[in-house]
């Protein structure tokens, strides 16, 4: 029996897209208010679900304790209140879109799921706009 146990997470990060190979011009067209030159901050709301079965002794597919306190020492605590282009080596060179963000989340918690349970990531950017990854 599958079941799937979330955990939600919320951190505030500031960040700015823009490619330096393109145009002022064609920056903004693309990436619109995200290409602001002095950052702006986004109040990101994270989904953390582990699917798997039930262990028969605990009851459990994942102890959620254990996921809150992963979540706050790897993901947290390398992304709350930062300059997401400037404090977070990973985006030093690639855009921190909700997408790029997603899979780097997906990326840092994988190592430490027990590889039999399926991992999701579900990270809203806005209350309207999120992205789903699942590896
Ligand atoms: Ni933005």
């Amino acid at each position: 029996m599958s079941v799937k146990v979330s955990r939600r997470a919320h951190f505030n990060a500031a960040h700015r897209l823009y490619r330096p190979d393109w145009s002022d011009e064609k920056n903004d067209a693309i990436f619109g208010k995200c290409n602001n030159p002095h950052f702006h901050g986004h109040n990101y709301e994270l989904v953390v679900s582990v699917t798997g079965e039930i262990d028969p002794v605990t009851g459990f597919v994942i102890d959620i304790k254990i996921l809150k306190d992963l979540i706050k020492s790897e993901i947290e605590d390398a992304l709350d209140h930062k300059n997401l282009n400037q404090q977070v080596p990973e985006f030093k060179k690639l855009n921190p879109t909700a997408e790029n963000i997603a899979v780097f989340i997906w990326n840092k918690l994988r190592p430490h799921i027990e590889s039999s349970k399926k991992l999701e990531v579900v990270l809203y950017e806005t209350p309207r706009n999120f992205v789903t990854y699942s590896g």
